[in-house]
């Protein structure tokens, strides 16, 4: 089976350890889809979208720290824009956990979100940080 959203170069912000979380949320992103479209069990789809959920979490926490470490001005529309995108996978997780069949919209929206917020919003962060590291 193909993948719903991939990962390319044109993504890299260049912190490897960022890129690689990066790559992982892609990953799960691509399990939520197969499983929706193998028409997997709801409790599993959901099981995926709890992992969803705290890579999610773990990843934009490590991504706030390290923009206050370097003192970022961006930092809480940074964190605004974290929680707005959290309580998109909170969504899912409550639309699957309610019983409802869920389409492909939420998923196309988590997944262009993401690639805009990684090449947009998280290249801007890491551009300030680069310029910082003396
Ligand atoms: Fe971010």
């Amino acid at each position: 089976m193909k993948s719903f959203v991939a990962w390319n170069d044109a993504l890299s912000i260049g912190i490897e350890d960022i890129d690689d979380q990066h790559k992982g949320l892609i990953a799960l992103i691509n399990d939520v889809w197969k499983a929706l479209m193998s028409h997997a069990a709801a409790q599993n789809i959901e099981s995926i979208v709890l992992d969803l959920d705290d890579y999610t979490c773990t990843h934009f926490k490590e991504e706030e720290a390290l923009q206050e470490r370097y003192g970022y001005p961006g930092l809480e529309a940074h964190k605004e824009s974290h929680a707005f995108f959290i309580g998109k996978v909170k969504e899912l997780d409550a639309r699957i956990a309610a019983g409802e069949i869920i389409g492909l919209e939420l998923l196309e929206f988590l997944s262009d979100w993401l690639t805009y917020h990684i090449s947009i919003v998280d290249r801007q962060y890491a551009d300030f940080i680069r310029s910082h590291e003396g």
